[in-house]
This record gives C-alpha cells, sequence and structure tokens, in this order.
C-alpha cells in the first residue's frame, strides 16, 4: 500500500462544536446541520478519488452524517460499493463516529421482488446494503417512498423487525404523504421504534413538506426533519446564473433538466444572489442557511461534486439569521 495515501481524520474535526450539531427531533441522536448525501458523484462515473476527497473533507470537518441509498450510483448499487472501499480505506477507525443511512423503497433489481415496500424487498435489500458497505448494521434505514399498495402495516412492521435484530438502529421515512405518516408514527411508535428522522425535499423554492404540514406533524411528535436536494440539485447557487456550464449536473444528468431555466426562474435567482451579496454570503451559503433556519429542520442533506463547493456550503451554519421576507 502507498503509505501517503493512508487516511487520519483531522484533529480538528469537531471544532466547530455546538454550531454543527442540532438534536435529531426528541431523540438522543445529533445530527449535523449539514450532511453529505450520496446520491451523484459518488458512482462509476466518477473517480474514486474525487468521491473520496469529498468524504475527507466532509468529515475532517465534522460532517458524521453520510446518506446513501441502494439505487445510488450509477449504476445501482455503485455509491454503496464505493462507499464501502472508503468505510475499508479510510473510515473502519471511525465508525463509530459516522452515522450512515441508506434506504429501499425504488426499483433495485429485476422481478417482483426488487421494488416498493414488501418485507421481502425490504429484508433483502438492506442485507445487500450492509454487504456493499462492509458495514454490519446501519445507523439509520429509510423506507425511501411511499408503496400505495402494499399495507403499510407490512412496509412498518418490517422496519421495526430491522431494528429488533440490530441491522439499524433507527428507521426512517422518505415522501411519504402526511396521512400515511400519521400511521407510521402511531404503528412505529406502539412498538418503541418510534421514527427517528423524516427525509423530504425543503428547498427555496418548494416548500411542500411546510405546506402539506409534514415539517409540522414531524415538530410535534418529535420527530426530525432532513431536507433533500436543500440547493434544487444545484439551481439554487451561482452555477446557472449564466446559462449551463459544461459539466453541471444540468448539462449531464436526467434529474434536472433545462426546462428548469425559465426567464421566472433565473429573475428569482438574481434575486437570490442580490439577498446574498448583501449578508456577504454565497448563493448557495443563503439557500442552505434559510432551510436551516426553518423551524424543525434538524439538518440539510446537500450533495456536492467537488471539496471547494462543500467548503463554501459548510459555511451556512454560521449564517446570520433572516429578516421576514427577505426571501
Ligand atoms: N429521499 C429521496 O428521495 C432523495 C431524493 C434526492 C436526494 N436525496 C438525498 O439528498 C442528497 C442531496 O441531493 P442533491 O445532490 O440533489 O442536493 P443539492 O445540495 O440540492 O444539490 C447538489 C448539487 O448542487 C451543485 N452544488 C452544490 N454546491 C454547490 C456550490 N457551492 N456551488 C455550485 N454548485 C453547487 C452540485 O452539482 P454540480 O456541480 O454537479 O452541478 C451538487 O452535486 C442526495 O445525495 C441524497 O442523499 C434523497
Amino acid at each position: 500500500m502507498n503509505l501517503k495515501s493512508i487516511y487520519t481524520a483531522s484533529e480538528n474535526r469537531y471544532a466547530a462544536g455546538d454550531a454543527m450539531y442540532a438534536r435529531c427531533g426528541r431523540s438522543g441522536v445529533l445530527l449535523p446541520r449539514i450532511s453529505l448525501g450520496l446520491w451523484q458523484n459518488f458512482g462509476y462515473d466518477t473517480t474514486y478519488e474525487k468521491s473520496r476527497a469529498i468524504t475527507h473533507y466532509a468529515f475532517d470537518n465534522g460532517i458524521t452524517h453520510f446518506d446513501l441509498a441502494n439505487n445510488y450510483g450509477p449504476p445501482y448499487g455503485a455509491a454503496e460499493e464505493v462507499f464501502g472501499r472508503l468505510m475499508r480505506d479510510d473510515f473502519a477507525p471511525y465508525r463509530d463516529e459516522l452515522f450512515i443511512s441508506t434506504k429501499a423503497g425504488y426499483d433495485m433489481w429485476p422481478g417482483p421482488y426488487g421494488n416498493w415496500g414488501s418485507r421481502k424487498y425490504l429484508f433483502a435489500s438492506l442485507d445487500q446494503s450492509l454487504r456493499r458497505m462492509n458495514l454490519d448494521y446501519v445507523d439509520l434505514f429509510y423506507i425511501h417512498r411511499y408503496d400505495p399498495v402494499t399495507p403499510l402495516e407490512e412496509t412498518l412492521q418490517a422496519l421495526v423487525d430491522i431494528v429488533r435484530m440490530g441491522k439499524a438502529l433507527y428507521v426512517g421515512i422518505s415522501r411519504w404523504p402526511l396521512e400515511a405518516l400519521k400511521v407510521a408514527y402511531d404503528y412505529l411508535t406502539a412498538r418503541d421504534v418510534p421514527p427517528l428522522i423524516y427525509q423530504g425535499r425543503l428547498n427555496l423554492i418548494d416548500r411542500e413538506p411546510q405546506e402539506q404540514g409534514i415539517v409540522d406533524f414531524c415538530r410535534q411528535k418529535g420527530i426530525g426533519f432532513i431536507s433533500f436536494s436543500p440547493l434544487a440539485q444545484g439551481l439554487l447557487t451561482d452555477r446557472y446564473l449564466n446559462g449551463i456550464p459544461e459539466g453541471s449536473r444540468m448539462s449531464r444528468s436526467g434529474s434536472l433538466t433545462a426546462d428548469r431555466l425559465t426567464p421566472e426562474m433565473i429573475s428569482y435567482l438574481q434575486r437570490l444572489k442580490d439577498v446574498a451579496d448583501s449578508r456577504g454570503e454565497t448563493m448557495s451559503e443563503t439557500a442552505l442557511a434559510w432551510v436551516l433556519a426553518q423551524q424543525g429542520v434538524t439538518s440539510v442533506l446537500a450533495g456536492a461534486s467537488s471539496v471547494e463547493q462543500l467548503r463554501d456550503n459548510i459555511k451556512c451554519i454560521y449564517s446570520a439569521p433572516f429578516a421576514g421576507g427577505e426571501l
């Protein structure tokens, strides 16, 4: 082994102290206010060294929470495999300092048992995820989406049993409508496995979890809330102020399409830039800080395609409060 490649975490990784961590609902868990999502930039379309550098920078700066899913890649499973290699190469000595989540719920393998919310799928998928990630357990296992057909009780009992078997310490709910979330809360809590956290898309231009009462419900019940795509996949940064740059997510992946850049959106982005300038911040910093300022939000689950982006984004934990109506 090349000795230079051995990773030792920074001794200053917890220097931000209280500014960095928030209690997740009414649980015993503290999560970093900015967490790292591995949906993109951790598949086999990215070099290992680049993915590696991003995770090193994150952990060296106190980001202890990494979020995955069975189907992150490309191809499906690749992000967990890359993360498993990182665990083996770098993070094994730090396992107890990390809070690692994965999910199942979207299409993962062919046939009737590789999708949605059956007990069969969830058990098999989590076992696969653990193998790919070189882990004995995950800290948090999510049901990734609402399945309108499988009885909710089947999905929820699978989550309870997964915790009882020690394969996950906590369970979370992602993208369920409010009424189903209420059923989940009652079912899981009655079995002493209360949902730790809800994962939903909340950002300056998509406030659905607030509008639908999900964030308020979580707050009332002591469930944490983590926002995915808090930068709207990069829209709420300076990335698209002057067109679509080569290499950006909009230029290369199907998840962020050019039709989002309407004249209204461009003028909104200009306004965001003015507000960010007046606060002495970058647009991404302001956009993330706005999400963190919303009542009931535990953490933002941000993505990054470079260390520089993460360095920029992490400053959001120190942002000033917002004056009403600023954005
Ligand atoms: N539960 C769910 O269903 C669900 C769905 C989606 C995501 N998620 C989770 O949420 C995580 C984050 O999602 P996301 O990647 O869409 O988050 P995001 O933070 O909204 O977008 C991240 C992307 O924005 C761009 N970016 C970030 N910082 C920037 C900066 N400072 N300046 C310019 N551009 C910047 C980068 O894209 P480029 O550089 O490539 O342009 C980066 O990959 C995922 O990894 C996943 O863990 C969950």
